[in-house]
Formats: structure tokens, sequence, C-alpha cells
């Protein structure tokens, strides 16, 4: 377990700007996009995290060869010399289930340790399970391994029950070579899928999205770019929020407005102050109270659920009561907990957080679970009066990079111990 803690004094005013990095849940899938490829891919903007170095060494296991210079990545996977993934890295981040897809379609077959990934309640496989079945892929599990191989493969209709990002990632990367139509329905279409195919089809994969199903034409070889990676949505929202809940006005650049439009609806309603260009948004919260937002998770368009934790902690700091409904992950509520230990009045009643809003919240030794919870305690830490310190922080190095010096240089008083 990790000891690394953060100290926050507060209550802080921010002020001043700072860059959106890439973002994280494209970076991953696009990564893994490139091992269907046997020519070398340039990826910039890539943000430097755990998931992401993670990623690179299991990689680099695999035989693929990864050259980095800051944020840019070469990938070069012209030769993937590993089937059996049994090592530590695998069941440390849940993006090496895209393994399963590729390495299958690359390989043939697979031994692969069954994935991990944040700590924010079930995180079941069978979508991707399901959807690697229905292309003619054979997957047993023995122990704490799934043992692929391909059957005979084939196009088919992937009809999911359920809408998931990842298993929506491991049916595209499953069926860009497998000649013939794929049809994916009730599909997520997250801004980070839709990157991920925009991706796929620079490097010569034909993926259409229609009707809201996405049409695979398989192709037979996958080819070279350069790519650089849009910037992070959860990230942008975070700093927004950081702003409101501290009542300052910053700015954030390199934003893509495009990804952020249903995160922008919500944070209009807290009262907040918002001057929008094509690639900065300036927030003003200064001298306003905060209005209590009702929100509903949901898959895209819906309201992301990994900006639950920070919209309960801005209406935990609002003026009034407000409602939560987390529909994705039914049990992302420990920051709850801890932010009830500052002074919060934040009750939850099956998937629903229910918020009596309150004026200030008090430092405490806090413990954080995951990454967005981490992301919230560090915000409740900037506004909550006096000595926040934040146990396993470490979570946060998953999503947010560079996210001390970018606090720091938004006048907040934070230090690592
Ligand atoms: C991705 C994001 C994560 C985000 C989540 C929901 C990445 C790297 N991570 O995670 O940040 O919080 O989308 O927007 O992009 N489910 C099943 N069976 C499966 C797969 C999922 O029942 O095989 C369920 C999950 O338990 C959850 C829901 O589907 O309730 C959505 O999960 P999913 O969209 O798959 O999340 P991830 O892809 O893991």
């Amino acid at each position: 377990m990790n000891k690394k803690k953060f100290i926050i004094y507060g209550p802080n005013k921010l002020n001043g700007e700072i860059k959106i990095s890439g973002s994280k849940n494209s970076s991953l899938p696009i990564l893994f996009s490139c091992l269907l490829s046997k020519e070398e891919i340039k990826i910039n903007n890539i943000p430097l995290l755990k998931d992401i170095y993670i990623t690179i060494k299991i990689f680099k296991k695999l035989g693929v060869k990864v050259k980095q210079n800051k944020n840019s990545f070469i990938i070069n996977a012209k030769y993937i010399n590993n089937t059996n993934i049994i090592f530590n890295s695998i069941n440390k981040i849940r993006a090496s289930i895209w393994l399963l897809a590729t390495i299958i379609i690359r390989c043939e077959k697979i031994k692969l340790k069954i994935p991990g990934g944040c700590n924010i309640g079930k995180r079941p496989i069978d979508l991707h399970i399901y959807a690697l079945k229905c292309l003619g892929i054979n997957i047993k599990f023995k122990n704490n391994f799934i043992i692929g191989k391909i059957k005979k493969l084939k196009n088919n209709i992937i009809q999911f029950k359920k809408i998931s990002v990842g298993a929506t990632i491991t049916a595209i990367l499953a069926s860009v070579l497998i000649p013939g139509i794929t049809i994916i329905k009730n599909c997520a279409q997250e801004p980070e899928i839709i990157e991920t195919i925009n991706f796929l089809n620079k490097i010569g994969s034909k993926i259409q999205i229609k009707n809201n199903n996405i049409y695979i034409n398989g192709v037979k070889k996958l080819t070279s770019t350069i790519y650089t990676i849009l910037s992070d949505r959860i990230e942008t929202g975070t700093y927004l929020i950081a702003s409101i809940i501290c009542k300052s006005k910053i700015t954030c650049y390199n934003i893509n407005l495009y990804t952020i439009k249903n995160i922008l609806k919500k944070i209009l309603l807290t009262g907040a102050k918002l001057k929008i260009k094509k690639d900065y948004i300036t927030i003003d919260m200064r001298n306003k109270n905060i209005k209590p937002v009702n929100i509903i998770t949901n898959p895209y368009p819906g309201f992301p659920t990994d900006l639950q934790p920070q919209f309960t902690l801005l209406n935990a700091l609002s003026i009034g009561k407000s409602y939560i409904k987390e529909n994705i992950f039914k049990e992302r509520f420990n920051h709850i907990y801890e932010l009830n230990k500052m002074g919060t009045k934040i009750h939850i009643i099956k998937n629903i957080i229910i918020c009596n809003g309150i004026k200030n919240i008090i430092g405490k030794k806090i413990n954080s679970t995951d990454l967005r919870n981490a992301a919230t305690l560090i915000l409740a830490g900037c506004i909550a009066y006096g000595k926040t310190t934040i146990n396993y922080v470490n979570y946060i190095y998953r999503g947010y990079e560079n996210i001390i010096e970018k606090f720091k240089n938004l006048g907040v008083t934070i230090k690592i111990v």
C-alpha cells in the first residue's frame, strides 16, 4: 500500500490559468489500437499517468517497441512475441482487458491474467467476452486466467444488453480486421469512443456510426499515422468544479468544447459565469452563491459518472437540497463517507445521493480509495478550513497529470509528504 499523503491548507482562492492535458480515456484505447498495426505510429499529447506507464510496460513485455519523448510516444507493434500475458502489471489496470481482442486477432491465442482497475464497485467483463464470442473467438476461464483462441472468425451483429465503454472498444478492436460487415448495437458513444474510431480510421479501418449503431467494414491491414490526443473532458470538469467551490476565477485552456457540452450545461446551472471560446474557458464564481444541481449519470450524452463525486461535493457546498442519481457504478459512494467527516450533510438512499448544502467544511484526515474520489477529496481540501491530510492519494496519478503543480500554479497551498 502506498503511503504518500497530500496536505492542503485552506480555504484557498484559485487564480490564474491551467493547461488541460490529453485525455486518459482516449489515450488508453488508442494505444491498445496500435497493437493491431504492424507499422510505426506516433501519438502526441498522451498524459503522463500511471495507467499509461503500466500500459507501456505491458507493451514492452510483449515485444512491442516503444519510444517516448515527453508526451509523444512512437509505438511499433510489428512483432508481438508473447501471448502468455500473466505478469503482475495486468491486474493493475482495467484497460489490459483490451489485450484480449488485440492479441487474439494478431496472434490467434492468449492466456491473460484477469485485469484489475479502479475500486468503484463491481467491474464485470461479461460484455467483453460476449462480443468476442460473437466474432468466433473461444473464451474459457481457468483459475485467475482467461484463455482465448480463435475458433473461426466471422462477422456478426453484436447486440449489447447494456451499454459499456470498454466492451464497445473490445468489439471494435476485435472486428476491424475481420473482412465483411460487423454491426455493434446498443454501443457506447462517449467522445473517447468516437476519438478511437477516428484514430482507427486514420490508420486504415472503415468504421462508421449510423443511427446509433457502429458499422465496421473489416480491412486487411492497418497502417501508420501521427495523431494528437484531444484534451481530457473529466480533467476539465474537475478544474471548473474546483473553481466553483472555491468561488474563484480561472481559465482552462487547451480544452475541447465538443466533448464538454453536456458538462457545461450543468456547470452553468450552478450560477457560474462562463466565457467560452474555441479552445479556452474562463469561469468566474467570485462573490456568488453556489446553486445546487440535480444530476443523473448515464452513458454519453448523459452526464459522466466520472464527475459524479466532484459534483457531489459541489452540491454539498451549495445553498439548497439536491439529488444525484448514480446509474453507472451503483456503489461509487466512497467519497461521501470521507466528505461527511469534514462536515458535509450527504445521505445515500439506494443509488441516489441527497445533499443538504452547507457553507463551510473543516480539514480532517481522510482516505482516498480511487481516482475520482481522490480528485474530489483534493478539491474538498482546497476549500476546507485548516489542514486536510489525504492518505493513499496515489490513485490521483492514474488520471490527473501534474495535479500538484497545476493546483500550486492556481495558488493552492498543497504539498506531498
Ligand atoms: C470506462 C472509463 C471509466 C468510466 C466508465 C463509465 C476507461 C479507461 N474507463 O470504464 O473512466 O467511469 O467507462 O463511463 O475508458 N459492465 C458490465 N459488464 C461488462 C462491462 C461493464 O456489466 O462486461 C457494467 C459496469 O459494471 C458498469 C457499466 O457496465 O456498471 C459501465 O461500465 P463501462 O462503460 O464498461 O466502464 P469501463 O469501460 O470499465
